[in-house]
C-alpha cells in the first residue's frame, strides 16, 4: 500500500481512511433516535478528532509535543490569558492551582498549613481536596438559589486573619458573582481561583468588557473529561495572567523542576551550565534543578491532538448549550409553582453545563428522579450535595477539626435534598429537550 510513497503521503492515505471510517462507523452513533435514553452529557466529535488522534499516534511522540504546544497557545487565546498549561485532568488542574499558591516564591502571600481557604460544600470534591490534603483549612459558606453559587453576603463573616484565598467553582456553567468576589479578594489581599471545569465558554461582564470565566481571578482551571464542554478523554488545563504563577504551575506540573524547556528541548535560556542554585555546585545542570516538590501531571500529545479539534467546535457548542437552556426554560415556565428554575447570575452569559431544578414543597425529588430515569432521562445530583456530610469527612466531622463552616449550610442542605439536574449538551436535539420538558410537566402522572 505504501510502495513508492513518502512518509507524508503514506500518512495522508491512512488519514483519508480514518475519515472514511468516521463517516461509516461513528457519525450515526451520535444521532439520537426516538425511544433512546437521553444522557445528561455526551461527547460530540467529528472526523477531525479521529484524524488528529491517529496523526499524533503515527508520529509516536506520545508525551507532550507539538499538539500540546498548539493547544496551550490556542486555548490561552480563547480564554483570554497569556498562559495555559495542559494537564491530565480537571482534578489535577485544581491540585496545581492550589499547590501553586503554596509556593515559597510567593513570599507573604504563600498559603501555609493551617491557613484558610473560603469555598462551598455543594460542589465537586476535588475543588476542596487539595486544600485538605495540604493541611490548609477549607471554610465553607452557604449557597444561594436560584443561581446555585456561593452566597456573597456570607463572605465577610467567613474571613479570619488566616484567610489566604477563595477557591470556588462556577456551578454548572453559571458564573458566581465575580465582581463581588474579586472585590472582596482584592480588599483583603486574597487569591482567587476560579474552578472553571463546568463553565468553559461562560462569559462575565467586568471592567467594561465581556470576559471568559476562568480569566478573571488569579488562576482558572478546566476539565476535559467526556461530559464537559469539550473533551480529550482525560485532560484539564490551568491558566493565569501572572508570569510568576505560570512559572510555578509549570514547575509543579513538570516534576518540580526550575528549567522551563519543553520535553525534548535543551538549554533554551542559554544558561544550562553557568548558574548557582541552592547549595548545588556552581554550574550544576539546570535541567536537574528543582525549585519545588512537584508532580508529573502532563497529558499526552494524543489527548492534546483531540483537544485541538474540539477547541475549534467550542463556539458552536456554547451556542447550542445556550439554545438548549433557553428552550427548556421556556417549556418549563408554567411549572414555577412546583420547581425553582435556574437563573443566570447578573452580568453573565453562561455556557450551561446542565439545568438545575429544585423541587418545591410537595414535590418528592426522589420519586421525580426515579420517574424521569424510568422514562429514559438521565439525571444527576449537584455532585457531593453537602461535602461535609460525605464519608470522606467522617473523621474531621466527628472531631470538628480541619475545616470550618461560616454561618450555616441551610441552602446547601436544601440543594442536597431537593435539587437535581438534567443535561443540555450540544448534541441534544430540540425534540430531546421537548421530551424532557413534557415528562417534567407531566410529573404528577407518577402518582
Ligand atoms: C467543578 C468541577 N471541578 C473539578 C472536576 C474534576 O475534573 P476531572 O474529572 O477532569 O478530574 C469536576 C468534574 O466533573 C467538576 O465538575
Amino acid at each position: 500500500m505504501f510502495e513508492n510513497k513518502t512518509e507524508g503521503q503514506a500518512r495522508e492515505a491512512i488519514l483519508a481512511f480514518v475519515e472514511e471510517y468516521y463517516e461509516k462507523f461513528h457519525r450515526d452513533k451520535q444521532n439520537w433516535q426516538e425511544g433512546q435514553r437521553i444522557s445528561y452529557a455526551s461527547r460530540v466529535y467529528g472526523q477531525e478528532e479521529l484524524r488528529n488522534l491517529v496523526d499524533s499516534s503515527l508520529e509516536f511522540w506520545l508525551t507532550s509535543g507539538r499538539y500540546t504546544e498548539q493547544f496551550e497557545r490556542e486555548f490561552a487565546a480563547y480564554i483570554g490569558t497569556p498562559y495555559c498549561s495542559l494537564v491530565n485532568s480537571g482534578s489535577s488542574a485544581n491540585l496545581l492551582a492550589f499547590m501553586a499558591l503554596t509556593s515559597p516564591l510567593l513570599g507573604e502571600r504563600q498559603i501555609r498549613r493551617g491557613d484558610e481557604v473560603i469555598t462551598v460544600a455543594a460542589g465537586f470534591p476535588t475543588t476542596v481536596a487539595p486544600c485538605i490534603q495540604y493541611g490548609a483549612v477549607p471554610v465553607f459558606v452557604d449557597m444561594a438559589i436560584p443561581q446555585y453559587n456561593l452566597d456573597v453576603g456570607q463572605l465577610e463573616q467567613a474571613l479570619s486573619e488566616k484567610t489566604k484565598a477563595v477557591m470556588v467553582a462556577h456551578t454548572l456553567g453559571n458564573p458566581f458573582d465575580l465582581k463581588a468576589v474579586r472585590e472582596f479578594c482584592s480588599r483583603h489581599g486574597l487569591w482567587l481561583v476560579e474552578d472553571n471545569c463546568d463553565a468553559l465558554g461562560s462569559e462575565y461582564f467586568i471592567d467594561g468588557a465581556w470576559k471568559k470565566t476562568g480569566s478573571i481571578g488569579d488562576i482558572g482551571t478546566s476539565s476535559f473529561y467526556p461530559p464537559h464542554h469539550m473533551t480529550m478523554g482525560e485532560g484539564g488545563a490551568v491558566y493565569t495572567s501572572s508570569p510568576l504563577l505560570h512559572k510555578i504551575i509549570r514547575s509543579l506540573r513538570d516534576w518540580g523542576r526550575d528549567c522551563m524547556c519543553p520535553s525534548g528541548t535543551d538549554n533554551l535560556c542559554g544558561h544550562r551550565f553557568d548558574r548557582q542554585y541552592g547549595e548545588l555546585p556552581a554550574g550544576y545542570d539546570h535541567k536537574y534543578v528543582y525549585s519545588h516538590f512537584g508532580y508529573n501531571l502532563k497529558a499526552t500529545d494524543m489527548q492534546a491532538a483531540v483537544g485541538c479539534a474540539q477547541l475549534g467546535r467550542l463556539p458552536e457548542f456554547t451556542k447550542r448549550r445556550r439554545e438548549n437552556f433557553a428552550r427548556l426554560k421556556e417549556k418549563l415556565a408554567g411549572m414555577e409553582s412546583c420547581f425553582i428554575l435556574p437563573e443566570p447570575c447578573p452580568d453573565s452569559n453562561p455556557s450551561w453545563f446542565g439545568f438545575l431544578i429544585t423541587c418545591r414543597d410537595g414535590v418528592d425529588k426522589n420519586k421525580l428522579v426515579g420517574y424521569l430515569e424510568g422514562h429514559g432521562i438521565q439525571t444527576r445530583m449537584l455532585f457531593s450535595g453537602n461535602l461535609v456530610k460525605q464519608p470522606c469527612f467522617d473523621g474531621m466531622r466527628s472531631k470538628q477539626e480541619g475545616y470550618r463552616v461560616a454561618g450555616s449550610l441551610k441552602v446547601t442542605d436544601l440543594i442536597m435534598e431537593k435539587s437535581f439536574w438534567v443535561g443540555l449538551y450540544p448534541g441534544m436535539k430540540p425534540e430531546m429537550i421537548d421530551y424532557m420538558a413534557e415528562k417534567l410537566c407531566g410529573y404528577q402522572e407518577m402518582g
